[in-house]
């Protein structure tokens, strides 16, 4: 974060820097070899340190876009919720960041739903909290969003997931951090060569990358505008030893919508404990007197994850600090060691590892209203939303010809039938042309559409038609039958393309096809 220095405004470092670069390369005064540079600082932009983003700011002379004023150096700050617990208040809590969290507290109680063996998966979809400081973009950036998240537990051993040669030839554009670092740009390359060079660190991480590929393609992303991208060294969240967000391509730039991350060991070894902090409590005690106490007692708190960081530090710079009843304390070498326990095992001890797609709704959602927009060939005004019909809010249309009440009957005999079958749809018996109740339809993405006309009502067997959205194209079978084959198309367990092969084409009855 930085901040406005005479005004407080806040803003988001590394957004802010990223606006500033975009804007000095739209200068048409901005060589090709200057604009090349700017944007490998903004390729790099999750990779600086907060001394790098310091330096950044001022050597491109950065000032707060509303008032033109300085702006204070990059500080850290605490995206999570801080309240208060229970009546009294006096008890601070912190809403849930992830919803991950839960998964691993009941770690004990989900393995023993799996007789106690590796590897079990557990999947959790809920509200996650965010204290964003500019959020903005609609659905991109929100501080209460829903997220839904698997926890793929597995045995570090046998990192080798059995189902992966179901997705190995996927062809998917991966931007990995090396090319992220060195300017290259993504590349298309087959998941199985990606995981056979190292690229992806293991076959399980590499399943639920194409896993993930898969499912997005599913719900209407489309393949050219899904990229995995690397995250690089300094960008990795402390829990995790290689991680690849899927990214989607909208009017906002490239966006992340999922992220999928090796949690090696992180956060089942944080809950355990076979690490401690060894003080010396005489240095303790003559360098800290009555305070002393404080420090003890903070040592004896840490968990192993803070005490292998911290461990670093001494090895490193010989000290580190420590913050505790708002005071902060330095540790010095003498001052403390870290032991380790030596257990003998009667029983083979593992730690499993975890690996964790992480998938942001909001932003799928977002991705899927983009990518499914359309408009008609020579018709501007014609738009649609080609969803997949698996996930179209609306499966089915029913469409009676003209306002004729002998059409009511098979408009009620289909209603019915459509609930029966539990698909989605939506009767439109207004006034208008039929061409217009198409159009209206498409506007929302309904997937198809059935009009019930004069031949319904006249002729035996009473057929009616059935309309792809996509297409347009048209087919004509029994009324009795069309609920049921909507629901098939539906569930994807039938395609339009076998629809035309088994039934008449039919032309005719969409004579307007412009909006009226
Ligand atoms: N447990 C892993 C985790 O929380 P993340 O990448 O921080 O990973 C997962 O978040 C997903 O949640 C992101 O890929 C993104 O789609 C979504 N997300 C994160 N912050 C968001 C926000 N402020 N508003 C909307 N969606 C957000």
């Amino acid at each position: 974060m930085v901040k406005d220095a005479k005004t407080g405004e806040c803003y988001r470092a590394d957004h802010l820097l990223k606006a500033h670069l975009k804007q000095l390369m739209s200068d048409e005064k901005c060589s090709a070899e200057t604009v090349a540079g700017l944007e490998d600082v903004i390729t790099q932009m999750d990779n600086y340190t907060q001394q790098e983003l310091a330096d950044l700011f001022v050597k491109y002379n950065v000032k707060s876009p509303s008032t033109g004023n300085d702006l204070t150096p990059p500080t850290s700050f605490n995206l999570m919720f801080q309240t208060s617990i229970g009546p009294g208040g006096n008890m601070t809590g912190y809403l849930r960041p992830e919803t991950a969290q839960g998964m691993f507290l009941n770690f004990k109680r989900l393995l023993e739903f799996n007789q106690g063996k590796l590897p079990f998966g557990a999947a959790q979809i809920g509200n996650s909290f965010r204290n964003e400081i500019s959020p903005r973009s609609g659905l991109i950036r929100v501080r209460e969003f829903t997220m839904a998240e698997i926890e793929h537990f597995v045995d570090p051993s046998e990192k080798n997931h059995p189902k992966f040669s179901n997705v190995a030839d996927l062809d998917i554009l991966l931007f990995s951090s090396k090319a992220q670092t060195s300017g290259q740009s993504a590349q298309i390359v087959r998941l199985g060569d990606a995981v056979e060079q190292g690229v992806i660190n293991n076959s399980v991480l590499g399943y639920f990358i194409g896993r993930i590929y898969l499912y997005l393609i599913k719900v209407g992303l489309s393949k050219d505008k899904v990229r995995f991208r690397q995250h690089m060294e300094n960008e990795m969240a402390h829990y995790a030893c290689d991680c690849w967000d899927a990214e989607s391509k909208t009017s906002y730039g490239w966006i992340e919508i999922v992220g999928c991350a090796d949690r090696a060991c992180y956060d089942l070894s944080c809950h355990s404990k076979a690490t401690k902090f060894e003080p010396n409590k005489g240095a303790i005690g003559t360098s800290y007197k009555k305070d002393a106490k404080l420090v003890l007692e903070f040592l004896a708190g840490c968990d192993e994850c803070y005490i292998a960081d911290q461990e670093k530090l001494l090895t490193g710079k010989g000290e580190f600090s420590i913050e505790t009843q708002g005071r902060t304390f330095e540790v010095t070498k003498d001052m403390v060691s870290v032991k380790r326990f030596q257990k003998t095992l009667h029983v083979e001890e593992i730690v499993p590892n975890v690996i964790e797609p992480s998938f942001g709704i909001g932003r799928i959602m977002h991705s899927i209203f983009e990518h499914s927009f359309r408009k008609r060939e020579g018709d501007e005004q014609r738009t649609y939303f080609s969803f997949p019909a698996t996930v179209a809010p609306y499966k089915c249309s029913i469409l009676p010809l003209s306002q004729n009440q002998e059409f009511t009957p098979f408009v009620q005999q289909l209603s019915d039938a459509m609930t029966k079958n539990n698909v989605s749809f939506k009767v439109d018996d207004s006034s208008g042309s039929i061409g217009r109740r198409y159009a209206r339809s498409d506007e929302i993405g309904v997937a198809f559409g059935i009009t019930v006309d004069f031949d319904t009502v006249n002729k035996t067997p009473q057929t009616a038609t059935l309309r792809d959205r996509d297409s347009m194209r048209q087919i004509r079978a029994e009324v009795a039958e069309l609920p049921a084959m909507v629901r098939d198309l539906s569930n994807g367990t039938l395609t339009w393309v076998e629809v035309e092969k088994k039934f008449p084409i039919f032309e005719g009855q969409e004579t307007s096809s412009k909006k009226e």
